[in-house]
């Protein structure tokens, strides 16, 4: 029998707004167990205890199957202490274990009580101790701005500026750098240099061109042989350091040369230009980028995905690690602090470690809520927690994360001023030698030494030394330009000095006049206006033209200078740049024990109204990109 079965009929359908009220708890309940799911897989992966026989302790393992063994048993909030890099001074005892801080830094002139090689090691390894008492015992990396030399470090080997070294167009005499700094920041535990900086300087009127090796990107792409000086052909022998290639991208291009403003530049000259000293810096195996505070076209560096990810990541093939600059991410949104957008911003941007001095205790919370809302995917806290473990391990820090004390000799030592001393005769520039006054006969003579930069480390260092301005005065140990001249003369000559030229007679053979500029560094230096002698520089030289004695000018500067009043009057003109500790350097140059070889690293400007001007464009300089004279 077959009976039809009818369906009864449909139930009325209940009148829209219940309908609307059922999809929306439908949907409230699918939202709560995705956020359930998201939360689940986000949150402890596993609070095990530590494990000695764990695969990642395994240094015979491959790096690769090292990080994701750690990584595996890493928790969230593990992930993102690893991506938070605090000031020194900002973390009291405990929090690098409280919140498994991944990396500290000592910020310019941020350097412990005992400021020497061994208060350093005690104070790197107070911080490593707290790192290793962390559950998973993940050595922090600690970084430092030694940019020429150790420069924080009082009695540290100070190197010519990177303007001087891009003079020398010497790239194994940089190399050669590279692994003495690397030695003398290995020698005090610490294990990460932010340097070097391969900006491209197209405007002498910004603060930082001295940390530049000058307007070529060629040069700055020659001199990445610094990175395998500081990280050796590969990361983890005895004194590798990891390296640093900064401020990635464009920071040289900004417009009227303002430090952190906006390269306003077509795509195609950012890669033509700006873009290469990096390509060479991955190629060389540089093991982390920071990025630039600096916008492009309106965009800040510091969420410019594209030129992050997509260029430096992928195009490049860049596999270290990428960290913020200084509180950068403050700047994204153009108000002070940080939010919740630009952080997320920043993360995503392709950012692994973010540089937070002061607020990083904020930035955790901050960051552990973006990914559990979702904004921070999980792959990109372990895309950013890869990169930064997998430098860990190929620095050999699992297996030697306390400091090596046995080098604190090599701090400061006559080998490594030796090389200095060497660096800065390749990086002076003969700009103007009339009559062939250079070079003065040693051991012979009256020689008046004048100017305030004569006798004065301070200067002749420039910034980023002992504090992050630098300052004038007896700074540090080294020899000063004036010590340097009188060894060359005495005995059998005489030197007198008088920093105003007060003094100054006929009765003397050659007056010696060391000018130029005081200490800065970064915005400090901006010199919106151009760059010119100051009114101390010109009455000085003005006093020595009086008494009509040849004058012989050494320009100590981070830059070219606009020389046009004083030049006429001048019998030569050296660009001494900043030398750092050896000044003896500049007098082997000026008595004869070596002929000066140096070329322009940038063009130098007929005034300072001509700035920006650069080889290849519309206009005449004083002296061209390459110019330099000889004996
Ligand atoms: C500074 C500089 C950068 C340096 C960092 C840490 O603001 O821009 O070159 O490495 O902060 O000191």
């Amino acid at each position: 029998m077959t009976t039809t079965v009818t369906a009864p009929p449909a139930a009325p359908l209940p009148p829209p707004s219940r309908r609307r009220g059922r999809l929306l708890a439908a949907g409230l309940v699918l939202l709560l167990a995705a956020a359930a799911a998201v939360y689940w897989l986000t949150r402890d992966t596993d609070d095990g205890a530590y494990d000695p026989d764990a695969p990642y302790l395994d240094a015979s393992r491959p790096v690769a199957e090292r990080v994701d063994d750690l990584l595996g048993r890493m928790t969230l909030d593990e992930k993102i202490g690893q991506m938070t890099q605090a000031e020194r001074r900002e973390v009291t005892t405990g929090d690098v274990t409280t919140y498994a801080l991944g990396s500290l830094l000592s910020g310019g002139g941020s350097v412990p009580d005992d400021n020497s090689p061994q208060g350093w090691a005690q104070m790197y390894d107070g911080f490593q101790t707290e790192a290793l008492a962390t559950r998973l015992r993940i050595p922090m990396i600690y970084g430092v701005d030694a940019v020429h030399g150790h420069n924080n470090v009082r009695g540290a080997t100070i190197f010519p500026h990177n303007i001087g070294l891009g003079a020398t167009r010497d790239p194994q005499l940089v190399r050669r750098i590279g692994e003495t700094v690397a030695v003398e920041v290995a020698a005090t535990g610490l294990d990460w240099d932010f340097a070097p900086c391969l900006c491209v300087a197209r405007d002498a009127r910004w603060g930082r061109t001295y940390e530049s090796f000058g307007e070529d990107p060629e040069i700055a792409s020659s001199m990445t042989t610094i990175v395998t000086g500081l990280q050796g052909e590969k990361l983890g022998g005895p004194n590798s350091v990891l390296a640093t290639a900064k401020h990635y991208v464009g920071d040289g291009a900004t417009l009227d040369g303002k430090d952190q403003g906006d390269a306003r530049i077509p795509e195609e000259e950012l890669r033509k230009i700006h873009l290469p000293p990096f390509q060479a810096a991955v190629k060389a195996g540089v093991g982390s980028v920071m990025v630039s505070f600096s916008s492009f076209n309106g965009e800040k560096l510091h969420a410019h995905r594209y030129l992050v990810t997509e260029v430096l990541k992928e195009e490049l093939g860049f596999t270290g690690f990428v960290v913020s600059d200084w509180n950068a991410i403050d700047q994204i949104d153009g108000a002070t602090g940080f939010t919740p957008a630009e952080v997320s911003a920043a993360i995503n941007a392709g950012i692994d470690m973010v540089m937070v001095p002061e607020r990083w205790r904020e930035f955790i919370t901050v960051l552990r809520d973006e990914v559990d809302a979702g904004t921070v995917p999980m792959a990109r806290i372990d895309d950013a927690n890869r990169r930064i473990l997998a430098k860990k391990f190929e620095l050999g820090m699992f297996e030697h994360p306390m400091a090596d004390r046995s080098q604190f000799d090599k701090v400061g030592s006559a080998a490594h001023r030796e090389l200095a001393r060497q660096a800065v005769r390749q990086s002076q520039v003969l700009l103007k030698n009339n009559g062939g006054i250079l070079p003065l006969k040693p051991k012979t003579g009256k020689v008046f030494v004048a100017g305030r930069s004569a006798d004065d480390i301070g200067n002749q260092s420039g910034g980023w030394t002992l504090t992050w301005q630098g300052s004038s005065g007896p700074i540090t140990e080294g020899t000063t330009i004036l010590q340097g001249i009188k060894e060359a003369v005495e005995p059998g000559g005489t030197v007198t000095y008088s920093a105003d030229g007060s003094g100054v007679d006929r009765g003397y053979d050659v007056a010696i006049a060391v000018v130029g500029e005081t200490p800065y560094a970064e915005y400090e230096g901006d010199r919106p206006d151009g760059v010119k002698l100051d009114k101390v520089d010109l009455d000085t030289l003005a006093t020595l033209r009086k008494a009509g004695v040849p004058v012989v000018v050494v320009l100590v500067s981070g830059r070219p200078v606009d020389v046009s009043a004083p030049l006429p009057q001048v019998q030569a003109l050296v660009a001494a740049w900043l030398p750092g500790t050896e000044g003896a350097g500049v007098a082997d140059v000026l008595f004869g024990a070596y002929a000066p070889t140096g070329k322009l690293p940038m063009s130098w400007p007929a005034t300072a109204a001509q700035e920006p001007v650069n080889s290849g464009d519309e206009k005449t300089p004083l002296f061209p990109y390459g110019f330099g004279l000889s004996y």
